[in-house]
């Protein structure tokens, strides 16, 4: 049996201990394990293919990015190729990505992504290519799994940041405006903002006003609370408005996102008086150590992954549904994108302590 393993999209804090345990898991299988690097680039001639042992994986499981690389522009269905006059098109490489897995005599496939990269693992798997697929995301928005790996450690380097934030904000009767990401999602921000005491929440799912926000740091200013801490998701929006976008994506690529922080802390300071700083924390929260509990559930999502072969789970994701970790067809957990439930228990005990969603 050989397998092979891929990382594909943004990295995300335990990628590394993923592909450790399904190594580990797979070669005490008996199995082979090859390595493909930079998303599927190296299955089209990009990059390279490398044969995985247990010396290629001793060490890293603490270790944030991947040891494979990645890349967020490498679908193989609509793979961004250069022309001579300088311009990009898209082809669809997909029977070529085919024929070199065959090639190379690769029985099976491990992909470990986010929406886009399990996407792509269901349209091969429609091709007939066995594969099963790990879900990897900060921004926790893959449906059917409680959470994926990595989400833990960028909240809490969220909430590290929030914590530092306090006391300067404090210390000079500021508002501060802290943008984190979760493109589409609020997850980061509602847990970060949540655990760090924000006084306002702003997330995609929950439409903001600006009057609203200044009502909430206005009655604290009355009441001798002269600095607030705004939490706000990148994809955050004003009713009737839209998200803010920080310079052009690359052919390929997703829009980026970011730039909503300093929109609202100028707002808030023309609108309130009080003096305002914003802060994009970005890609911090892609890197660093895995937390403990990521740790833990990319090794669990790794050991699965090799068992959803043995178990010839093709077309399916890994999966935690607390306490188990499970395996779901992929097409199930790709209906629809998972989002902040307004009326879920963490938004109410939001709320009911006292913090602002700006509605
Ligand atoms: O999806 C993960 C994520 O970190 C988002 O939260 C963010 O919008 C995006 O990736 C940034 O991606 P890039 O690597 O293209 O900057």
């Amino acid at each position: 049996m050989r397998i092979a393993i891929s990382t594909g999209g943004g990295d995300a804090p335990g990628l590394n201990a993923v592909i450790r345990a399904a190594v580990l898991s797979a070669l005490n299988r008996g199995w082979e394990v090859l390595g493909i690097k930079r998303g599927f680039a190296g299955l089209l001639g990009e990059d390279e293919v490398v044969p995985m042992t247990r010396d290629t994986v001793r060490g890293i499981a603490h270790l944030g990015g991947t040891i494979l690389r990645t890349t967020s522009r490498g679908n193989p269905f609509s793979y961004p190729v250069k022309q001579p006059d300088g311009s990009t098109v898209s082809v669809d490489r997909s029977d070529e990505l085919i024929e070199n897995a065959k090639r190379l005599g690769i029985d099976a496939l491990i992909t470990i992504g986010g929406d886009g990269s399990l996407l792509i693992a269901k349209m091969l798997h429609d091709k007939g290519v066995k594969i099963v697929g790990v879900p990897k995301t900060i921004d926790n928005d893959v449906s059917g799994t409680v959470t994926s790996f990595g989400f833990d450690t960028a909240v809490n380097t969220a909430l590290e940041a929030i914590d530092k934030l306090h006391t300067t904000a404090e210390s000079h009767d500021r508002v501060i405006v802290l943008e984190v990401m979760g493109r589409d999602a609020g997850f980061i921000a509602l847990h970060s903002g949540l655990a760090g005491t924000a006084d306002v929440i702003l997330i995609p799912e929950i439409p903001y006003q600006m009057t609203k926000v200044c009502e909430k740091i206005m009655s604290r200013d009355k009441a001798g609370r002269r600095f607030s801490i705004v939490v706000v998701a990148e994809g955050a929006y004003p009713r009737g408005g839209d998200v803010s976008l920080m310079g052009a994506s690359l052919p390929g690529e997703a829009k980026r996102l970011g730039g909503v922080c300093d929109v609202i802390a100028k707002e808030i300071q023309r609108i309130t008086g009080k003096e305002s700083r914003s802060l994009v924390l970005g890609h911090l929260q892609r890197g660093g150590m895995p937390t403990g509990y990521d740790r833990l559930l990319a090794t669990r999502f790794g050991t699965a992954a090799v068992r959803a072969i043995v178990e010839e789970k093709w077309g399916h994701m890994v999966a935690l549904q607390s306490p188990h970790i499970v395996s779901i067809p992929l097409e199930d957990a790709l209906r629809e994108r998972k989002r902040v439930d307004p009326r879920h228990d963490l938004v109410l005990t939001a709320r009911e302590t006292g913090i602002s969603f700006g509605d």
